[in-house]
């Protein structure tokens, strides 16, 4: 029998990345384009997220991803990923993202998420994560409504989602059909 993991603090998984935000991650009007945030974001929770529990992850969601403001070319970008809560095999992490203006120093809030990530071993078999010890209320209170975003989440998944029908293959054998 697999043995539980020794439990561990947020502390110890606390991740931080800065990025340049380049020409080349812009869109039209020279702010960030989302994909490439989402991209960092994904990154800076993996990190975090293997910090914790030392596996491989891949990651099952991202959710409440907010864009806030834009972000300029030339401005840094930081990325903040903390572990809110730690489950069976998974962890919910936050992410928060604030730019700076490289020329006065002024910082902004601009994006924030929350993914999950399942720790799995070499055959893509499931592993128990290390459970979170949490010191502070506003710590419990986190990981108590991270319990409660996970069900809302299994549930929505579960759910027999009519809007993904439509977005599926059909949507391209119906222009095909049109075509003919
Ligand atoms: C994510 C994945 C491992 C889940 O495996 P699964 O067998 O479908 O899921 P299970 O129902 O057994 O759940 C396993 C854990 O994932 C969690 N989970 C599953 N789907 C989830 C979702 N959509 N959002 C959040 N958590 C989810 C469950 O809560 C469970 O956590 P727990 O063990 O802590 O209670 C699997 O779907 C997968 O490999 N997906 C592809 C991952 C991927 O390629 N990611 C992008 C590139 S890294």
């Amino acid at each position: 029998m697999m043995t539980a993991p020794a439990p561990k603090r947020p502390s110890a998984s606390l991740t931080e990345m800065t990025q340049l935000l380049l020409p080349g991650d812009a869109n039209a009007l020279g702010a960030a384009f989302g994909g490439s945030v989402m991209g960092w974001i994904d990154i800076c929770a993996a990190v975090c997220a293997q910090r914790h529990c030392r596996q491989t992850v891949v990651t099952a969601s991202m959710d409440e991803l907010h864009f806030f403001a834009p972000i300029k070319v030339g401005w840094a970008v930081t990325l903040r990923a903390r572990v809110i809560a730690a489950f069976n095999t998974s962890m919910e992490i936050g992410v928060s993202v604030h730019t700076e203006n490289p020329l006065t120093g002024e910082t902004q809030l601009t994006t924030s998420a929350l993914l999950t990530f399942v720790a799995l071993d070499a055959q893509g078999r499931k592993l128990p994560v290390p459970s979170l010890l949490l010191d502070s209320q506003a710590e419990q209170l986190a990981a108590a409504d991270a319990a409660e975003r996970r069900r809302e989440r299994l549930t929505r998944k579960a759910r027999d989602t009519g809007w993904l029908a439509l977005v599926g293959p059909r949507v391209t054998e119906e222009v095909e059909d049109g075509q003919r």
